[in-house]
């Protein structure tokens, strides 16, 4: 994590950035986001040469089978921050095992904030423990929103925002799961696939808050689905609020 850290950081700073589109004008890839995938991918292998891996980048981005270890990778979430902020973007990596998730790990690399755990050993902030955050309530509580879900109010997405305290639209899904993570989010709501969400649920759950599709179904882990996280008093809040308009 803090070698590919490195290899970002020298790559925004010496101007060998390229930026293409993918399946539109704001679907940015660049050599970077491709270069880190292909980093992890390769030590991976060498380490576990039967692992599986699913990544959102270098046509890696579907699994048959989740059998056996699988590494899910998000090289840098948050591409668009990373090209036109040069900040508030992280790089993703999950463990998942028969189907569940082990470890997960979220890396601010401008803030040098390492975020890593699991179920079984708990949640840290570089080496400090992340004590269980409080079940606070959506109104209590900041929610970081999907931009495009808030503006057409997809499954009531502005009655939530406005019974929180406020609503958030960083960007970035691996940094708004950090946020609760670390208190500063009561919830999240997004359209994400698998990468986006796989290392910061594992961290949520790990720490007793809740996440699913938005209709409360088990997410797929296969392409987009409309992603809903709280605190178990906001989840089940919204959750009750979504259900009450589809779109
Ligand atoms: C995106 C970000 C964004 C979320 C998008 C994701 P990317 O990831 O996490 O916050 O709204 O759905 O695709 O493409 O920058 O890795
Ligand atoms: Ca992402
Ligand atoms: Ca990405």
């Amino acid at each position: 994590m803090i070698e590919a850290g490195e290899m970002i950081k020298t790559a925004l700073f010496d101007d060998s950035l390229t930026v293409d589109t993918k399946s539109e004008r704001k679907d940015l890839v660049t050599n970077v986001d491709k270069m880190v995938q292909t980093y992890f991918a390769q030590k991976i292998l060498t380490f576990d040469p039967k692992a599986k891996i699913l990544g959102e980048e270098n046509g890696q981005d579907h699994l048959n089978k989740w059998n056996g270890r699988v590494f899910v990778i998000d090289p840098i979430d948050g591409t668009m921050n990373f090209v036109l902020e040069r900040e508030n973007f992280c790089i993703m990596l999950a463990v998942y095992e028969e189907g569940q998730g082990i470890l997960g790990f979220i890396y601010d690399v401008i803030k040098g904030q390492l975020l890593w755990g699991g179920r079984d050993i708990g949640v840290f902030l570089n080496e400090e423990r992340v004590p269980q955050p409080a079940n606070v309530s959506l109104k209590d509580g900041l929610l970081g929103m999907n931009a495009a879900m808030y503006a057409r109010n997809s499954h009531n997405a502005q009655i939530m925002g406005d019974r929180a305290m406020g609503v958030r639209m960083s960007g970035c899904a691996g940094l708004e799961l950090m946020g609760m993570v670390l208190g500063r989010r009561v919830g999240y709501v997004s359209n994400l696939a698998p990468w986006d969400y796989a290392a910061g649920g594992v961290l949520i759950e790990a720490l007793g808050m809740k996440m699913s599709h938005i209709t409360g179904r088990k997410l797929k882990l296969d392409g987009r689905e409309r992603f809903l996280a709280g605190t178990p008093s906001a989840y089940e809040e919204m959750l009750t609020l979504s259900q009450q308009n589809d779109d």
